[in-house]
């Protein structure tokens, strides 16, 4: 008898069967039998069924799995099968099962596509309706097919498939983009802590994989701070922590994301609690601390962890002109940077030493993820020294201006 069955998926519920045999179009050996009950079975009930009953049901995934409960039943089949039809408590019937594009995985799918030995690039990180793939130099040949079996297996989820062309070299810190299939537009939307953003992928910056580093910053902020976002890009930190603490004032260089910023504190409603600037970082702490805004700000995050660490000698002598006797309550610094360092921590440390001109004490260090091989991205969180807000001597910036007067 030759079944052609064209989606397994939908088999009558008492139309049982178990494959035997490799997949493709090839006969393989079915056992037709009554019910479906063995699909969520254990071995023990296995051996039950086998024994209870002339039927039992599979689902034809379970034989093409790897696994003990896969093997287990292949193995009860095989046996049975060679006992022949006088002696089997199974009816075995010859067929052909042809399974469609539709049945298989995506994994399942490159798999048989691709070369073999080609390590299959089945991870993707998504943003909003956009899949976007890391491919290997040796996936670019196939680049297309990848992008098209992603696009048709996470479908409608995904609308776009897009690659990374380069690493990131440009100050916004935007990602050089190829569309390989679907819809070209990179505008989308992402929501992340009940809160939605819309970002352009083509002109800002986002990176959904530190969500849950963002979670962990704003754990750490309470109702009575004013947070002051440096690199604030579209705004994840900065909105999100708007609905926590009193005040934020959160800055970007790249008037694209300030746009975007402002757009998503308008469809958020949180336009009353956060201002918008869009300036260079070292402007930007300088401005705070020469206006009256100062004395309120309790929290300072620098998140762009290429540069960063060179923005801190912005903070040396922001209270010179202040009288010391009321001293401000210092900001906790929540800085962000990259390490190759054998010791991360300590290299990390070295560098805000250096910009800060000071040692920083009580450093609390979090290696936040590795980025590459051998390569950490960290946080260092500190109060800002009092030696370094009351310094005379002069940030980079201040020196800058002094020089070019
Ligand atoms: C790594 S992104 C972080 C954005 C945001 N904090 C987030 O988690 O999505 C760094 C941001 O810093 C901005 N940027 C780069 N250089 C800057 C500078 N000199 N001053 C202010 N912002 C800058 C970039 O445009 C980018 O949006």
């Amino acid at each position: 008898m030759v079944w052609t069955v064209e989606r397994p998926m939908h088999y009558d519920q008492r139309q049982v069967i178990i494959c035997l045999g490799m997949l493709s179009d090839a006969p393989v050996t079915l056992i037709s039998i009554s019910m479906c009950e063995m699909i969520f079975a254990t071995k023990t009930s296995v051996i039950e069924l086998l024994q209870r009953k002339q039927s039992a049901i599979f689902s034809p995934h379970t034989l093409f799995r790897s696994g003990k409960y896969c093997r287990f039943i292949k193995k009860a089949v095989a046996q049975e099968a060679m006992r022949g039809n006088s002696t089997s408590t199974f009816n075995l019937v010859r067929c052909k099962l042809t399974l469609f594009y539709d049945y298989w995985q995506m994994n399942e799918i490159l798999e048989a596509l691709l070369p073999r030995d080609m390590i299959i690039p089945s991870a993707f990180e998504t943003v909003g309706h956009i899949a976007h793939l890391n491919l290997r130099d040796e996936h670019l040949p196939y680049k297309k097919l990848i992008a098209k079996v992603v696009l048709d297996k996470n479908k409608p989820k995904i609308q776009t498939v897009v690659n990374k062309i380069d690493a990131i070299h440009n100050d916004y810190r935007t990602m050089q983009l190829e569309v390989l299939a679907g819809n070209h537009s990179l505008v989308t939307m992402v929501v992340e802590n009940g809160l939605r953003f819309h970002v352009d992928l083509a002109a800002v910056y986002w990176n959904s994989r530190l969500a849950s580093e963002r979670q962990r910053l704003l754990n750490g902020f309470t109702h009575n701070d004013v947070l002051c976002d440096v690199f604030a890009g579209v705004g994840p930190i900065a909105l999100s922590a708007a609905k926590i603490v009193k005040h934020v004032y959160a800055n970007d260089l790249n008037p694209c994301a300030v746009q975007y910023m402002e757009k998503n504190s308008v469809l958020n409603k949180l336009e009353r609690h956060i201002e918008i600037f869009n300036m260079d970082g070292r402007r930007f702490i300088d401005a705070m601390y020469a206006s009256r805004k100062a004395q309120s700000i309790t929290q300072v995050v620098m998140n762009l962890p290429n540069d960063a660490v060179e923005y801190l000698d912005a903070f040396r002598g922001i209270c010179k002109d202040k009288p010391k006797d009321k001293e401000y309550a210092l900001p906790m610094i929540h800085v962000y940077g990259f390490s190759k360092a054998r010791d991360p921590e300590f290299d990390f440390h070295e560098r805000i030493r250096i910009a800060l001109q000071e040692v920083a004490v009580n450093v609390e260090m979090r290696r936040v993820r590795q980025v590459a091989p051998g390569k950490w991205m960290l946080c260092a969180s500190f109060r800002l020294p009092i030696s370094v807000a009351y310094a005379h001597t002069m940030s980079r910036m201040q020196a800058h201006q002094v020089k070019s007067f």
